[in-house]
């Protein structure tokens, strides 16, 4: 905790630390990215988020600018004058937040020393060879180089530094060996073991409170990460997690109760009327339809008004992404449609980055065969306009009608009769777009091999494994991962271990139903706030009193129901989930973090609050309004005040306590309904 007492509380400075500023690798990113445009809103240029320097991503997210901060400004010039370069700019995205990135590579001569330190002041180890590990610790260092010096230069403003996750926590043991006078926050989206614990076949959930941690870590080779983790968790005047289940698994695996919850929101971006999603959806869909076409050239037996997109996609992790579960109930699914007749198709799209050398000729040339096709009608569509013309201006009356069949030339029918054998293929529509590094070895495409799911014409469930992002700038499926998500029916997120999982969040605010399980922050979420859920296109399977085997039965019923819907429900059902998007809003979503820093100040600064009333419940009430006004469905059943007040985030509390689980309690508890619908600041 810092000592001086003198600092401005009020008008503090905000700096927020992570790996993920302006470079995307998963969810994290997604958080920094959604939120800059509340925290912009109430901190201004005292809002700067330090990254590490990842110069191809900076290069395209990033605008370099002058500093204007004083002492931004001097502890810049003395870590430059010291060797390490720097990239200060704003970056490109809505509320323009400021950022400073660090070029790690330019302190690596420091890294013995630092690693030396590391084990002195804190007691953690870090063997050779784990460069993740070493990235960690150059960048925690440079981050509390750079907190010392700040505070050092700005004596006035009281600072925040909130750090997420482990891979950017290593200062925060360092800011408090060092008594470097700033407030911490350490957010963890995870945990370590959680997640090498759920890539096995360990009954995770059931065992949590027994797991020897030290052991565990240690089997995994991953002792001196997770010293990292649990350092950070401890060091931190305020330790909080994106969701409740994360709470409790931090509690166990952590040792320490979080102070809070802060769940993640969304920037969501309204329409003017709900037709104009409905709109994109339309116009996405007609892009996810070309590339089908080119992927199933020769097998285009489906009617595309008669087919739906269903997809999942996510980092590359197997079992806790629930892909497993997914390609399984795809199975089924393909089974009950075909038993039952049903004249629907369905593609199922796979978005996973895997090793891949390149992509196949085979993806390739599907959408090279549907181009020339499209490009020789087009020519033929001239010919026949042009020769229809002139016949029609050279005709007088008494003369026959120019006749159709005369319009096609012998040179255009050759033309088409070569694009139509070149459709001839003998094999089927291949599963994955990619030569992979470890096709023989890879997971999806084993279970998909296991389940027999090869894009026969018979089948009604296809497959498309794109293991890659997906990017408008691709050759095959060029297309946004936004536009594709509103292209599609249906998301699917069948996960094991999700701490909050945005995939579905953002299917929600876009109008795409999706389903999820009661293993994910974001189902535990929208399972306790809506009543009626799966009417709002959040589907939630149970993922915790079933067996697997239920559970894939529960989650295969879910998408055979979803085919026999008729197009004007699809649309209906979509207006629906639209309409909960402003319950992920970061506008209502971000209490939780003012509320995060307001602890931490008050940790840190206690003095500074002497003549205030300690409790948040204090004089400045403000009323939040129902989220919704109809349908009157969605309920606010625990009449939380804000999304995080299951939790505690107060002054005075230990930490949450294990009751404040609620999404995660067990059945027969109860819920507590007393909490006053009102929020003080
Ligand atoms: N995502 C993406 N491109 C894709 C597929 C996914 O950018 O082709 C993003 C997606 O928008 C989401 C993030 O990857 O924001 C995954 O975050 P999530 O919280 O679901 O999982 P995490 O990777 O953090 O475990
Ligand atoms: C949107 C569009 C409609 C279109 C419909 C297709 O609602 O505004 O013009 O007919 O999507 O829905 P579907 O579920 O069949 O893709
Ligand atoms: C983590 C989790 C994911 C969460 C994201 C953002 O990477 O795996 O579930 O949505 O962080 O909090």
């Amino acid at each position: 905790m810092a000592e001086t007492q003198v600092r401005d509380v009020n008008n503090h400075v905000l700096f927020e630390i992570a790996t993920e500023v302006a470079n995307r690798v998963g969810g994290i990113y997604s958080v920094l990215k959604s939120k800059a445009q509340v925290t912009t809103a109430e901190y201004g240029s005292a809002y700067t988020l330090l990254g590490p320097l990842n110069r191809s991503s900076a290069a395209v997210e990033v605008e370099e600018l002058e500093p204007k901060d004083p002492a931004l400004v001097k502890t810049i010039k003395s870590m430059n004058d010291r060797g390490i370069k720097t990239m200060y700019g704003r970056w490109l995205i809505d509320g323009a937040p400021r950022v400073l990135l660090f070029e790690t590579s330019t302190a690596y001569g420091y890294l013995d020393e630092w690693k030396g330190d590391l084990w002195t002041v804190a007691g953690i180890p870090s063997p050779p060879g784990d460069s993740e590990t070493n990235e960690a610790i150059v960048f925690g260092y440079l981050i509390a180089w750079f907190l010392g010096e700040y505070v050092f230069h700005e004596k006035k403003r009281a600072v925040i530094a909130q750090f997420h996750e482990w891979l950017a926590g290593v200062a925060l043991p360092l800011c408090k060996k060092r008594r470097i006078d700033v407030t911490t926050i350490f957010t963890t989206h995870a945990t370590l073991l959680g997640r090498y614990l759920c890539a096995g076949s360990v009954d995770f959930y059931n065992n949590l409170q027994y797991f020897d941690v030290d052991a565990e870590a240690g089997k995994r080779g991953i002792y001196h990460r997770y010293c990292i983790e649990r350092a950070s968790t401890h060091a931190a005047d305020v330790f909080t997690t994106v969701s409740h289940i994360t709470a409790y698994e931090s509690e166990h695996l952590l040792k320490r109760k979080p102070d809070g919850v802060l769940p993640n929101g969304l920037n969501v971006k309204k329409f003017a009327a709900t037709h104009e999603f409905q709109n994109l959806h339309q116009q996405a869909k007609v892009k996810i339809n070309d590339f089908v076409r080119g992927h199933f050239y020769g097998h285009n037996d489906f009617d595309p008004e008669n087919t739906l997109y269903i997809f999942t996609a996510g980092r590359y992790e197997y079992r806790n992404k629930g892909v497993d579960m997914f390609i399984e109930s795809l199975a089924r699914l393909n089974h009950k449609m075909k038993s039952s007749g049903s004249n629907m198709t369905v593609v199922a799209f796979i978005i996973m980055p895997a090793q891949t050398q390149s992509l196949t000729v085979e993806a390739l040339k599907g959408q090279a065969v549907i181009k020339s096709l499209h490009d020789t009608i087009k020519a033929i569509e001239e010919n026949v306009g042009k020769k229809l013309f002139e016949r029609s201006i050279a005709w007088t009356e008494g003369q026959e009608l120019p006749e159709d069949k005369d319009l096609l030339s012998a040179t255009d029918k050759i033309m088409l009769r070569r694009r139509l054998f070149a459709m001839k293929r003998n094999n089927l529509p291949p599963i994955v777009t990619h030569n992979m590094v470890n096709d023989g070895e890879d997971p999806v495409l084993n279970q998909i091999r296991r389940c027999q799911l090869f894009n026969h014409p018979s089948d009604r469930v296809k497959v498309v494994f794109h293991p890659e992002f997906l990017n408008s700038s691709n050759p095959v499926l060029p297309i946004d991962y936004d536009d594709f998500v509103r292209g599609t029916h249906l998301g699917v997120f069948a996960s094991y271990y999700e701490p909050w999982g945005y995939t579905p969040a953002e299917c929600t605010v876009m109008g795409v139903p999706s389903i999820t399980t009661n293993l994910s922050g974001f189902g535990c979420y929208m399972e306790e706030l809506i009543e009626n859920a799966a009417d709002y296109g959040i589907y939630i399977v149970d993922r915790r009193m079933k067996g697997v085997d239920d559970s894939v039965n529960q989650l295969s019923d879910y998408m055979f129901e979803f085919t026999k819907k008729s197009k004007r429900q699809r649309i209906n059902q979509r207006n629906r989930t639209e309409r909960l998007s402003d319950l992920l809003d970061w506008k209502r979503m971000g209490m939780e973090y003012v509320k995060a820093r307001q602890l931490a100040l008050r940790r840190a600064y206690p003095n500074a609050y002497e003549d205030e009333e300690p409790d948040f419940f204090g004089s400045h009430e403000v009323k939040i309004s129902r989220p919704l006004s109809e349908p009157g469905s969605p309920r606010d059943r625990s009449g939380m005040m804000t999304p995080g007040d299951f939790a505690s985030l107060q002054e005075g509390r230990e930490g949450l306590s294990t009751e404040d689980y609620i999404a995660w309690k067990l059945p027969e508890e109860e819920d507590t309904e007393d909490i006053p619908f009102t929020l003080t600041l």
